[in-house]
């Protein structure tokens, strides 16, 4: 067997010793196959590497994406056409990105996290006063460029293809609060509060030594020590700036779990500050829809899915079910393609189980409550 960094694991490959949480409770037992769904609750449980079986050396494609079943049920190409040339549609995330208002978008916001970045280090660095009027301008504008919070939300989505930095992560948190807090019903100025929690929430990593940061994997358990103090670290900084309670505490606490489960305090339930529970759902949605090597960014009802596996209760639930039924809301009438290599049509959400919708397929309505056979793999 092999030991193997969380960032480079791959599906296909099979788990020689399971998988153990900080609790040294079992989340995956040995001999589980990985996929990108196992991959990332793996990554959100904090776990940095794993032991796997050897890879046989005459497959090594077991180690690549799974491989593309054949479709049964289309028919051939006309005569004269090879299936190569056989027009594909492109996917719902290729068909974003190559849109005009995406482009624009994600200029806009390329422009914001680098102004954000600057303003921040120079509070770090220089000690220069952070003025939280003023760090609301860019993100705000992104906002009202996108429209309406679904449209947001489907933007940032898309976006984690693109890089993986603090700031980027830090602005995108910072959009998906302000879009959830609209989901809540909360009033403009807690929504504001929450973009400014999402913006600084992971301030204190400024504090972390570059290198542990920027290494690529095998944090070692003193590094691993140290990197969990970042929302202390953010938190006393955010005290010396004098910005409101709440910030503070989102930086103290967005890694917090409902049930008690988090870190560094061991919070649980209403203790945890309202604006940094809110916190821990977006930034732990945008952790799970980072691109990884092999693949684009995770299918928005396979993201759904990985929440409802690692279980609602680690967050409150009043927030982790309005956001996840209107991220799951924004894709009704989206085509998308099923586990079997099927087309169909998002119909309906189940609310019992947001990510198995009802979705129709030719004529026949699907209900994937019923089928746990079939999943939605990717939208189209
Ligand atoms: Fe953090
Ligand atoms: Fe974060």
């Amino acid at each position: 067997m092999t030991k193997a960094s969380t960032f480079d694991l791959a599906p296909g490959m099979i788990l020689a010793e399971d998988v153990l949480n900080f609790d040294r409770q079992v989340i995956l037992s040995k001999g589980t196959e990985l996929t990108d769904v196992l991959i990332s609750r793996i990554e959100l449980n904090g776990v940095l590497s794993v032991y796997i079986e050897d890879q046989p050396e005459e497959k090594p494609e077991n180690y690549g994406p799974a491989p593309q079943t054949p479709r049964t049920d289309v028919p051939p190409p006309p005569p004269g056409v090879t299936a190569e040339y056989a027009p594909s549609r492109p996917s719902y995330s290729e068909r974003v990105k190559e849109s005009q208002e995406f482009k624009d978008f994600k200029n806009k916001f390329d422009e914001a996290s680098e102004g954000f970045k600057f303003k921040l280090n120079e509070m770090v660095d220089r000690s220069v006063p952070l003025d939280t009027k003023e760090l609301l301008i860019e993100p705000l504008n992104l906002i009202e460029r996108a429209g309406s919070g679904s449209n947001t939300f489907d933007m940032i989505h898309n976006m984690r293809d693109y890089d993986d930095l603090t700031y980027a992560h830090s602005m995108n948190v910072a959009l998906l609060n302000y879009v959830a807090a609209s989901w809540l019903g909360w009033s403009e100025e807690d929504k504001e509060t929450a973009m400014l929690c999402g913006l600084l929430h992971d301030v204190g990593k400024l504090k972390i030594s570059h290198s542990i940061l920027t290494k690529p994997a095998r944090l070692d358990p003193v590094e691993f020590k140290h990197i969990q103090k970042h929302p202390i670290f953010g938190y006393k900084i955010l005290k010396e700036q004098g910005v409101g309670e709440h910030i503070q505490n989102a930086a103290l606490m967005h890694h917090e779990r409902y049930d008690g489960s988090g870190y560094p305090l061991n919070l649980s339930g209403e203790a945890i500050d309202r604006f940094a529970r809110l916190t821990a759902i977006s930034d732990v949605y945008d952790a799970m829809t980072a691109a990884r090597c092999y693949r684009g960014p995770l299918c928005p009802f396979r993201v759904i899915e990985i929440f409802e596996e690692d279980g609602f209760e680690k967050y409150d639930a009043e927030f982790v079910l309005t956001f996840l039924s209107n991220v799951g809301a924004t894709y009704v009438r989206n085509a998308c393609r099923l586990s079997d290599g099927r087309e169909a049509e998002i119909i309906m959400l189940n609310k019992e189980k947001l990510s198995r919708p009802v979705v129709q397929c030719g004529y026949d309505y699907i209900d994937l409550m019923k089928h746990p056979e079939l999943t939605i793999e990717e939208l189209l």
